[in-house]
Parts: C-alpha cells; sequence; structure tokens
C-alpha cells in the first residue's frame, strides 16, 4: 500500500501522509488540510472515524476483542498483576522493580492526607446528593488546597501531582461513599496496601475492627484493573482536552468524572443494575425487553450492550463475568439478577437484531452485580469505575503533556443564519 492518500475536492488533488501505528492501524495525516484547501475541514460527529492524538498506552482491537496496557494483555495483568503495579505500567510505561513500587506507594501514603477542610464541602451536600457529583466537586476542590499541582513544568512538580491524587482520591471516594451510608470519615492505615486500604476505608465501622475478606479484596483489585485504562474513550478524551488548555490535573480528571458519569459511559454500570431490577420486578420477562430495546419507537436500550469500539466480546466483559460467578460463589449470595443477565446474554447473542449490529455484553454488564455483592450501593457504582480508571486518566494526561500537544480545538461546519440586521426589541 501506498504511504500517501489522495483527496480530490472538484478538479484539485491534495496528498496526505499516511500514519502507521505499531499494530498497522493506518490513519491519514491532515494537518496541512485547512491551508492547503483553503479552509475544508472534516466532519465527523462523536468522532468515530477520528484519531484525536497518538499514544503509547492502551492498544485495543474491536474487531478481535483485544485489549492491552502496554503492551501486555489485559487477561494476563488481571490474573497476574495488582492495581498498583498496573497503575504504575500505564502511569510510566514499564513494570515496576520492587524498589520503584515501594517507593510509588510509599510516596503516595505520604500525600493520602487530604486536608480536614474538605469536610466542610463533603458536610454542605444534601445526603441524596448522586456521588459522582460529589466525587467531581471534591476533586476540583482539591486544586484550591493544593495549588502547586496546577503548574507542572518540570517532571518532579508532575510527579508529586500524580502522587498526590493517587493519595487522596481513594480517600474521596471512601468519604463519598460513608456521607451515603451515614458513616464516619475514615483515613485508612499505611500498614495496608492500597487496595486493602480502599476496602478498610470504605466498610470499616468504627466501633469495629475490619478484617479483609480475601475473595473481596481479589475481585476488587480485578475490577480496578479491567477499568484501569481504555484508550481515547469518552472520559479520557474529555481529560485530554480539558488538560490541552493547562489547567491542571485535578481539574483534568474533575471533568473526566462528569464524562464518566453519563449512563451511556461510565454510568450504564448502575443503570444495568437498574434494569436488571426493574426486570425482575416487572416478573423477569426477559424477552419483554428484548422486543423493548429492538423497537426503534421505544427509547430503551438494553443497558450494557454495545460499544462504540468493540464489535466483538468485550474481554473485560469475560473476565469480569467468570469473577462475577465465583465471587458470588464464594460469599454464597444466590442472587436473582445473576440469572436475568446470563438469561437477556444468552438471548441477546443469539437474536438477529444483536447480531447484526455485532452488539456483545460490555465491562459493565455484569461489574454492577460484583459491586453489590461486596456490599457497594448501587449510586456509588460509577464512582468505583472512576477510581479504577484513575491511572489511565493520569497516564493518559501525562502523555499530552509530555507531547506537548496543543490545545485542543475543533472546528465546525455552521449551519446557523446568515447576517441579519438586529431588530430592536420594541419592533419584534
Ligand atoms: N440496545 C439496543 N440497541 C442498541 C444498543 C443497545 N444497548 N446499542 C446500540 N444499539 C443499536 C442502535 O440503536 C443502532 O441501531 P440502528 O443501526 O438500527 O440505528 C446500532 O445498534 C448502533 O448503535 P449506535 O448508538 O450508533 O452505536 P454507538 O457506537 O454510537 O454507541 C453505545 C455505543 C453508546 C455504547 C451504545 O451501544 C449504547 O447506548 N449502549 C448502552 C449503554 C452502555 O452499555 N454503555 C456503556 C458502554 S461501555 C463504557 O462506556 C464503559
Amino acid at each position: 500500500m501506498s504511504d500517501i492518500a489522495k483527496l480530490q475536492i472538484g478538479e484539485s488533488t491534495y496528498e496526505f501522509p499516511l500514519v502507521k501505528g505499531s499494530e498497522n492501524e493506518t490513519a491519514i495525516d491532515i494537518k496541512t488540510l485547512r491551508g492547503a484547501t483553503g479552509g475544508v475541514v472534516t466532519i465527523d460527529p462523536g468522532f468515530k472515524n477520528t484519531g484525536s492524538c497518538q499514544s503509547a498506552i492502551t492498544f485495543l482491537d474491536g474487531e478481535k476483542g483485544i485489549l492491552r496496557y502496554r503492551g501486555y494483555s489485559i487477561e494476563e495483568l488481571a490474573e497476574k498483576a495488582d492495581f498498583l503495579e498496573v497503575a504504575y505500567l500505564l502511569i510510566f510505561g514499564e513494570l515496576p522493580t520492587k524498589e520503584q513500587l515501594d517507593k510509588f506507594y510509599n510516596d503516595i501514603l505520604d500525600n493520602a492526607i487530604v486536608d480536614d477542610d474538605i469536610k466542610k464541602i463533603i458536610d454542605a451536600f444534601p445526603k441524596n446528593a448522586h456521588p459522582m457529583g460529589i466525587l467531581s466537586s471534591l476533586t476540583s476542590a482539591l486544586t484550591a488546597f493544593n495549588p502547586s499541582s496546577v503548574n507542572v513544568d518540570s517532571d518532579e512538580e508532575m510527579y508529586n501531582a500524580i502522587v498526590k491524587i493517587m493519595g487522596k482520591f481513594p480517600v474521596l471516594v471512601a468519604w463519598t461513599m460513608r456521607k451515603k451510608t451515614g458513616m464516619p470519615l475514615h483515613y485508612g492505615s499505611r500498614k495496608l496496601g492500597y487496595v486493602e486500604n480502599i476496602l478498610t476505608m470504605m466498610f470499616q465501622k468504627p466501633n469495629d475492627e475490619y478484617d479483609i475478606n480475601p475473595i473481596l479484596l481479589n475481585a476488587l483489585d480485578k475490577l480496578l484493573i479491567l477499568h484501569a485504562d481504555h484508550e481515547q474513550n469518552c472520559s479520557t478524551s474529555t481529560v485530554r482536552v480539558v488538560g490541552s488548555s493547562h489547567a491542571g490535573l485535578f481539574p483534568s480528571l474533575s471533568a473526566g468524572i462528569s464524562a464518566l458519569w453519563g449512563p451511556l459511559h461510565g454510568g450504564a454500570n448502575q443503570a444495568v443494575l437498574e434494569m436488571l431490577e426493574a426486570i425482575k420486578a416487572d416478573g423477569g420477562d426477559t424477552k419483554k425487553y428484548m422486543g423493548k430495546a429492538k423497537d426503534k419507537a421505544d427509547p430503551f436500550r438494553l443497558m450494557g450492550f454495545g460499544h462504540r469500539v468493540y464489535k466483538n466480546f468485550d474481554p473485560r466483559a469475560r473476565i469480569i463475568k467468570k469473577a462475577a460467578d465465583e465471587v458470588l460463589g464464594d460469599l454464597g449470595v444466590e442472587d436473582p439478577v445473576l440469572d436475568i443477565a446470563k438469561g437477556l446474554e444468552k438471548e441477546a447473542l443469539s437474536d438477529q437484531y444483536f447480531v447484526d449490529r455485532k452488539l456483545y455484553p460490555n465491562v459493565d454488564f455484569y461489574s454492577g452485580i460484583i459491586y453489590r455483592a461486596m456490599g457497594i450501593p448501587v449510586e456509588m457504582f460509577t464512582v468505583m469505575f472512576a477510581l479504577g480508571r484513575l491511572p489511565g486518566w493520569i497516564a493518559q494526561w501525562r502523555e499530552m503533556r509530555l507531547r506537548k500537544e496543543p490545545i485542543g480545538r475543533p472546528r465546525q461546519v455552521y449551519t446557523g443564519a446568515n447576517e441579519r440586521s438586529f431588530v430592536k426589541l420594541e419592533d419584534r
């Protein structure tokens, strides 16, 4: 194949170089398009055909159902690594040595204390506030308490901002949940591992010890790894675009959390469980809901199905489905909602509508069932997604800054009124 793309507009032909990725993906580099053509732009709503950057962090092949972080398969990482190692790998590019990991974790712990005044902000939220709104606000508020994290002009300043947020974010997540469950805020312990601390900060009662259940620890570690990055999805692109204006790391992350909140993105894990509950309450008739999902006059969609990039099984969904079986089995939980989920999946996989559109279960289809078995309230599910996605967002933000990417500022095709004269209020 030639390494040039030719574009013909009217009588003129323009040439653009092709860019090749390390897995042989091909892109047309149109950086010179406007200049060469005198103002022509491309239009691609939802960026379905647009690469926004070159990135060395995550590779995914939606047709084949492949997901790799820094070259390592998600299956191998979920089985052999822990979340902190994966976070280090994503952010810094290589698996850490024992010394590197110990230093990283010590630096995180040294920066885990959240200013006590943040508690006043938490107090100001109504108890029924959605945890994603609280988390996004608190993450942004951190900037006010850590102004040095805004300007990150040296490697050292960037590293400091990273260990600060890796330390403080789990505290904010746990406090967000404790606000919901009415428990006093908790700091965990330096003696615990990263994910052990998360569980302890979330669940320890003020009048009791908290024994970490290894099944829950393993399940949470796996869930966090599976959610840790997914290249240029909606929230990650948001983090990169906000960060491209040189807003600091924390407000960029806060914007990413807001993007993740939507039910078409991370909010789907909450929406899936609510959908499964509604089907159960309606007598468990999965066929009725399959019919609704296929009816174009009905806005209902089968939540947890379909993906912008995967046109094959989401590899994360396979791992999570197995983990859901294990966790529920090990904990001795019988959840009728799991049976409804399995029933829906079976029907959808053999239904022509879903087959034709290549709609498969995505990462969110089974994760909520595990979170619920762990005792996490439904409204916290997307917060748990954010906790897992944190290292991915950081890695993508860091890469964007290190590559000195220009400010994100797309063009448009204007379709509004042509120039017209202003009409005074009394004459309208
Ligand atoms: N249920 C029923 N039909 C669906 C579904 C679904 N879940 N998803 C897609 N379709 C149909 C669409 O109606 C459309 O049909 P048409 O071609 O007849 O018009 C076709 O499949 C393509 O769908 P699009 O919306 O064009 O696909 P897009 O790539 O824009 O959207 C998305 C992907 C948003 C994930 C979509 O599949 C969806 O809404 N799924 C449910 C929500 C969900 O689970 N989101 C989580 C995604 S994973 C994540 O963010 C972590």
